[in-house]
Order: C-alpha cells, then sequence, then structure tokens
C-alpha cells in the first residue's frame, strides 16, 4: 500500500475520500467539525504541492433520496473557513455539470460534491457510478477512517479505476489504534456504551482479549441479558450494577458510577467507545463525565472513539485527556477486533 506522501501530486486532480458525516444541530449547522478539522493536514498537503482537491463524503443516512437538510452546503462553509480558499460547491457527485466544474478547477482549488448517499448507488457499491466518481480525479486519497468498514463505491469501488493512497488521518488512525493492539501497559480497562449495539456485540470478544476488564454500559447489557448472549472471555466483562432501567438510555446508576470510576482510575490504559447514557440530557451525562474525569493525567495510554462519544467530550472539553481521539466508531471497532476493513483492503494495506 502506497501513502499520500510517497508519490508526487505536482499538476494533478486529486479525488479525495473524506469522511465528512458531521453532527448537525437543530436548525442545520454543522455541531462539531472534528472530523474536518482532522482530515485538515491531507487537504492542505494536497493543495500546497500543486494539484486540484475534489473532495466527497457522505452525511447521515438519506437512504438514496436528495434530503435538504444532508446537503452538504453547511460542509462547503467550514472548509472555506478553514482553507482560506474558494470551495466550490457541486450540485450533485456525478454527472455532465459535476464534470464541466471540476474540468475548471485549477491547481490550489478546492471544490465539494454533493452527499454521496443521495444516490443509492453508493452503498450498493454500484460499479458504474464508481466509475463515474473516479472521472474526477487522476489520483485518489482515502482519508475517511470512519467508513473503512463500508463496502460502498466512494470506498472500494473508486480504487478499482485509479490509482490510490491513504491520506495522514488513515495514517495516524492505524498508529494510534495500533499501539492499543501491541504494546498496551497493563491494567487495561476497556469502556462500552452508546448505541449502535449491532457493531458493539460482535468485538465485545475480542476486545476482552486486549482488556483486562471491559466495563459495559446499560444498553449493551440489556441486550446482552434479554438475548442470553454469552461470551468467552465472561470473567472479564463487567456489567453495571445497580439493575438496568426497562427502554430508556438513562445514565449508569451511582454504585456503577463508583465501580466504573475506581476501576478507570486504576487503569494504565483505557479505550472509550460511546457513552453511557443519554448525555444530550446534563442529569444523564454524569456516569460519563465520572469516567471521563477518572482517566488520569498518569494514564500511560487513552483512547477514544465514536461520532456520540466525541460529541459528549467535546461539550464538556474532555478531549485533552485522550491520548488519541478516534474519527471512526464501528470502523475503529472493526480494525481493533482485527476484522479486515474493506477500505483498506482496497488500497492493498493486507497485500495483493
Ligand atoms: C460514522 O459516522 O461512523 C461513519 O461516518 C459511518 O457512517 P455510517 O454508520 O452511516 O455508515
Amino acid at each position: 500500500m502506497q501513502w499520500i506522501s510517497e508519490i508526487s501530486l505536482k499538476g494533478k486532480r486529486v479525488l479525495l475520500r473524506a469522511d465528512f458525516n458531521v453532527p448537525l444541530s437543530k436548525s442545520g449547522e454543522v455541531a462539531d467539525d472534528f472530523r474536518i478539522s482532522s482530515t485538515l493536514p491531507t487537504m492542505q498537503y494536497i493543495l500546497s504541492a500543486g494539484a486540484s482537491l475534489v473532495i466527497m463524503s457522505h452525511l447521515g443516512d438519506p437512504e438514496g433520496k436528495r434530503i435538504e437538510r444532508l446537503r452538504m452546503d453547511k460542509v462547503a462553509v467550514k472548509l472555506k473557513e478553514y482553507l482560506s480558499v474558494q470551495v466550490t460547491k457541486a450540485k450533485d457527485c456525478i454527472g455532465e455539470e459535476t464534470l464541466q466544474l471540476e474540468r475548471e478547477l485549477k491547481a490550489g482549488e478546492v471544490m465539494l460534491l454533493e452527499n454521496l448517499r443521495f444516490h443509492k448507488e453508493e452503498e450498493e457499491n454500484d460499479e458504474t457510478f464508481a466509475k463515474e466518481l473516479a472521472k474526477l480525479g487522476d489520483i485518489f486519497v482515502n482519508d475517511a477512517f470512519g467508513v473503512l468498514h463500508r463496502e460502498h463505491a466512494s470506498v472500494v469501488g473508486v480504487p478499482r479505476f485509479l490509482p490510490s493512497v491513504g491520506g495522514f488521518l488513515l495514517q495516524k488512525e492505524i498508529k494510534g489504534l495500533q499501539k492499543l493492539l501491541e504494546t498496551p501497559e497493563h491494567p487495561m480497562v476497556a469502556i462500552i456504551g452508546g448505541r449502535k449495539i449491532e457493531s458493539k456485540l460482535p468485538v465485545i470478544d475480542r476486545i476482552a482479549e486486549l482488556a483486562d476488564e471491559v466495563l459495559l454500559g446499560n444498553m449493551l447489557a440489556r441486550e446482552i441479558t434479554s438475548k442470553n448472549i454469552s461470551f468467552k472471555k465472561r470473567n472479564k466483562i463487567v456489567f453495571p450494577l445497580d439493575g438496568i432501567p426497562p427502554d430508556k438510555e438513562y445514565d449508569i446508576g451511582g454504585e456503577t458510577k463508583k465501580l466504573f470510576a475506581k476501576k478507570v482510575r486504576k487503569a494504565r490504559t483505557v479505550f472509550w467507545s460511546g457513552p453511557l447514557g443519554r448525555y444530550e440530557d446534563p442529569e444523564y451525562a454524569q456516569g460519563s463525565k465520572i469516567v471521563a474525569e477518572a482517566i488520569l493525567e498518569d494514564t500511560s495510554y487513552a483512547v477514544a472513539g465514536g461520532g456520540n462519544l466525541l460529541d459528549f467530550l467535546g461539550r464538556y472539553n474532555l478531549r485533552d485527556k485522550f491520548d488519541h481521539i478516534s474519527t471512526g466508531g464501528s470502523s475503529m471497532l472493526a480494525f481493533l477486533a482485527g476484522d479486515q476493513l474493506p477500505g483498506l483492503k482496497a488500497l492493498g494495506y493486507y497485500g495483493n
């Protein structure tokens, strides 16, 4: 596999897959631009190398429909702020009009495509759609760590038609997560909370192989109990102590807060995916706050990831507690579980 720093970009048309699937406020503004700022080194590098830049991403899950709220215009505004250059926003991600705009792009200029998932062909990994996207560049750069687990056209289809490399964010994520896999200092504690349960259940066993203890949030614990799911490393799994409320994502209870904080305080390595309660309501953010605060300065290595957890940590200015903040949610878990990620495979990461 090749990385962006290993190839010449001068005079090239670069097509970048980014993960700008950012949280939006009620009024539709970008509520947290961490995924945009994290991609900045790659974007700046491409522009200063004398290339033109076409950026593509999905936003939310419009399932093949054009949904006004999920247009990329607000992301384009943020990009302009960060890059201090004019950003042309295309009305679509493929088609003659988009191609024409791309032809007019000069070195150092940027174009942002419309939401890829307005076309159902993106998630279907349609070959013709991927070929259309590939017309927009000479070189494909993938910096979308958050979607590497998806077999979508812009992730695995485009690299079939263009020379393809990984960007700086991919490199940083792999390095940051690899450290957990290779040399974690013990005790190591993993905290798994949040939603998207379907992506979390299958990896608990593998995470339990890395960590000394795996602390579970209410929603996961409830799912595990109600479905009678068993784990190979059962002795490492720590359930909430206070009983699990029937069907809401409320906070962990008082005894659990104390127990989790104690375990986290003793840990040398911490891995955290998913908040422990419905943190959007301050009343239910206490458990996540207590756990975050228990990550002491002398923890040797702390990693957090996943959209909602990032949002929570951002709201309470707690991101500084971590050595690595991953922009991925499910992709981060799959990487840690040792799964081959389709997006990395398409770049030749696992060999040919
Ligand atoms: C994420 O937010 O985890 C990524 O952008 C992937 O989004 P998805 O789960 O809708 O594919």
